[in-house]
């Protein structure tokens, strides 16, 4: 994707306030402090579109951005992170549940793995509702600069196996290299049908 727009539409956390779902969506997902928001940033060749931050927690709303005015990436706050003030933990499930299930263009959710760790219960509940909503992943290994070339196969085996999801494709990818940027483009236009 050659991007010439990026653009920050607007924070909602109800339908009600979604922007008009005119455009194919994508939205991006993962435990707290993953890299959604670098990814985000990476994809759109941005600096500093989206925010991101080494404290967990940052994003905590739902926040569209407009890309060349053909489709729209969303960055959803993560999960998992055990010391956000409880009435944002507890508006996550609800608020994430209910956009995954009422967004009507939504097309692909990109689901965020932290390639050193094995998924969480959070990230296996995140597959699961994807599945339950007929949703298709694209499953993204980040942070790969952290780990050598041996440690990233073996550790992407381990995920595999962990998730069950053997025929999921699961793209490696670093924020820092850029590593992996075309190819989750590539595999986001094949499925927005770009
Ligand atoms: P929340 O919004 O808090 O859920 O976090 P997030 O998932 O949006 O993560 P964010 O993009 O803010 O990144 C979290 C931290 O990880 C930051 O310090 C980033 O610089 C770092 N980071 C993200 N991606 C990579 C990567 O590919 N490699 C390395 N080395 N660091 C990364
Ligand atoms: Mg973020």
């Amino acid at each position: 994707m050659d991007v010439k727009k990026a653009e920050f539409i607007k924070s909602a956390v109800k339908p009600k306030d979604f922007p008009p779902a005119e455009l194919p969506e994508v939205a991006f997902v993962g435990r707290s402090n993953v890299g959604k928001s670098s990814l985000i940033n990476v994809l759109a060749n941005r600096k500093a579109l989206v925010r991101t931050s080494s404290t967990p927690g940052r994003t905590q709303l739902i926040n569209f951005f407009d890309i060349n005015s053909i489709l729209t990436l969303v960055d959803l706050p993560g999960y998992g992170y055990a010391k956000a003030p409880p009435d944002v933990r507890k508006q996550w499930g609800p608020m994430i549940e209910t956009y995954l299930a009422k967004r009507e263009n939504l097309k692909t959710v990109v689901l965020i793995l932290d390639i050193r760790r094995i998924p969480s219960d959070g990230d296996l509940e995140m597959l699961r509702w994807l599945e339950m909503y007929n949703i298709p992943p694209i499953i993204v290994l980040t942070k790969c600069d952290k780990l050598s070339k041996l440690e990233r196969a073996r550790q992407t085996a381990l995920i595999a196996t962990a998730i069950k999801r053997e025929k999921t494709m699961m793209l490696p990818f670093s924020a820092l290299s850029r590593d992996g940027r075309d190819g989750i483009w590539q595999e986001i236009e094949r499925l927005l049908g770009l």
